[in-house]
């Protein structure tokens, strides 16, 4: 078994390096001919069952986990009948690692490892969407601006937010990051990591030391 793990070792890292320099544009360019098709075919939703997990307030870092999984769980059946979709509520914080919200982010990111297994699962009959929004003018990004001043955040109008997520169910997306740069800062976060890390730490800790409690 050992082996093979060596083979895969070495086999692994040429074959991915040329499927990317081969084939990464041609899917660039399947995934572009299919969002203009996504924009001109928007799904009309009525008489489907449509759950919509998530939505309310980061409540409680059980309540975000199991909150939205025990309902799918219930929802499933009507779904599969209806062959409705699920859309969820995720956070940026679930693959971006902010400052002071350990807890929260852990939560965020296993309810999106939940549904992208489960989309895996029930695809093709059911439909999942994941909307992964940061920093929007909400109720819970005040306490951001207490902290830091009206300036520090570059949140995003709630209305731009809604809308970019109803468009993007209708146009049947896996993933709707909002507001959309922040997708590049995933690929930083997957490329070189250390960078966000630094810049994080930089902007967050040092810059926020004195708004932090540290004891
Ligand atoms: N805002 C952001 O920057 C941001 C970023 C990433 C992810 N998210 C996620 O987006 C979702 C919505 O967040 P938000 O920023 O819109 O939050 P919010 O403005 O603080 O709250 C949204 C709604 O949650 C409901 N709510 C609050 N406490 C509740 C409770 N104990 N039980 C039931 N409902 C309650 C409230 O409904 P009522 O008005 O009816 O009381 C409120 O309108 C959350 O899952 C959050 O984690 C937000």
């Amino acid at each position: 078994m050992d082996k093979l793990h060596n083979i895969l070792n070495l086999l692994l890292p040429p074959l991915t390096i040329s499927f990317l320099v081969f084939f990464y544009p041609f899917y660039l360019l399947i995934k572009l001919v299919s969002c203009l098709y996504k924009n001109i075919r928007f799904e009309n939703v009525a008489g489907k069952v449509v759950l919509i997990t998530g939505a309310s307030s980061g409540i409680g870092e059980d309540i975000n986990f199991w909150g939205s999984t025990y309902i799918t769980y219930f929802a499933i059946p009507h779904l599969r009948k209806s062959k409705g979709k699920i859309v969820v509520i995720t956070s940026a914080t679930a693959i971006i690692p902010l400052p002071s919200a350990s807890v929260y982010s852990a939560s965020k990111a296993a309810l999106l490892k939940f549904f992208e297994t489960l989309r895996v699962e029930i695809s093709p009959c059911i439909k999942i969407t994941i909307a992964i929004p940061e920093f929007i003018s909400t109720d819970m990004t005040t306490q951001f601006k207490e902290m830091y001043g009206s300036d520090f955040i570059l949140s995003e109008s709630v209305s731009k937010c809604a809308k970019a997520i109803f468009r993007g169910i209708g146009r049947g997306e896996t993933y709707i990051v909002e507001p959309s740069w922040i997708k590049w800062i995933f690929l930083i976060q997957n490329v070189c990591p250390e960078i966000v890390d630094y810049v994080l730490n930089y902007i967050f800790v040092r810059y926020g030391k004195p708004y932090f409690k540290r004891d």
